[in-house]
């Protein structure tokens, strides 16, 4: 069952998201060669907490796994679900920062993946295109569309570019729930699949590859890898469908 939001409701959506991209504002300007991502799943918890939310990945629960920290970090052919650690970050990576609140008994939930110092055009070019992915994408989310034009629209810009985009994760609905109906796949054929309504609030989230769109889970149960070593790029937004059109509800 789709759990459509009320007017109410996705104004305190937005709250929460507006924290998560406070967030992600700060610890992109703090990512330099020498950080560790645990020093900014620091950061990130502590301005979560000062803000009233709760960080809303530590402890989450996906099939009888428990995520142990508050923000993922993904470097280079990591794709999502990097787990934090004390490796100081160097000039050249790239790394996906992706996350999540809870405010007010309702989730945000958003990522970007931002460059370290200075990267190769090749990285640069994998950013730019991820990103614009996501924003063709949210452009298709108004009442009527349906979710097949968003998946078309965001592979096309992937492939065309050379790229592939991931299969193994989708995006989903976001609102009392971290992971609410429907599914949101980063691929797919335009006017298929299921109709935009007001009310729906989406969190869209593609996964780009260099490579191959295969992926392959670390022994530590959660980092997603690509299965040929390429790089990856990850950008997360949640997005409400309104009257007037798509409520980017995670950007400032
Ligand atoms: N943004 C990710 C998602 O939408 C975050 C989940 S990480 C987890 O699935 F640890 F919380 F699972
Ligand atoms: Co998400």
């Amino acid at each position: 069952m789709i759990a459509l939001k009320s007017a109410r409701e996705i104004e305190i959506m937005r709250r929460a998201n507006v924290i998560v991209a406070e967030v992600l504002q700060e610890l992109k300007q703090r990512v330099a060669p020498g950080i560790t991502t645990l020093d900014l799943d620091a950061i990130a918890e502590e301005m979560t907490l000062s803000r009233k939310a709760i960080p809303a990945f530590k402890g989450y629960n996906v099939a009888g796994r428990i995520y142990p920290r508050c923000l993922c970090a993904s470097v280079n052919d990591e794709i999502v679900h990097g787990i934090p650690s004390n490796r100081p970050l160097r000039e050249g990576d790239i790394v996906g920062l992706d996350y999540g609140v809870i405010y007010d008994g309702f989730y945000g939930d958003s990522a970007l993946t931002v460059a370290v110092g200075k990267v190769s055009a090749a990285a640069q070019r994998l950013l730019e295109v991820t990103e614009a992915s996501l924003y063709a994408g949210i452009e298709q989310l108004h009442e009527g569309k349906r979710l097949g034009d968003l998946g078309a629209t965001v592979q096309k810009i992937a492939e065309d570019a050379g790229y592939s985009v991931v299969r193994a994760f989708v995006g989903h609905g976001i609102g009392k729930r971290l992971h609410e109906e429907p599914p949101v796949p980063n691929y797919g054929e335009k006017d298929r699949g299921l109709r935009l309504k007001e009310g729906m609030v989406l969190a869209v989230e593609p996964m780009v590859n260099v490579g191959g769109y295969e992926v392959e889970i670390k022994d530590d149960g959660w980092t997603a890898v690509t299965r040929d070593g390429s790089l990856a790029a990850h950008f997360e937004h949640s997005i409400a469908i309104t009257k007037n059109g798509p409520y980017i509800l995670s950007q400032l």
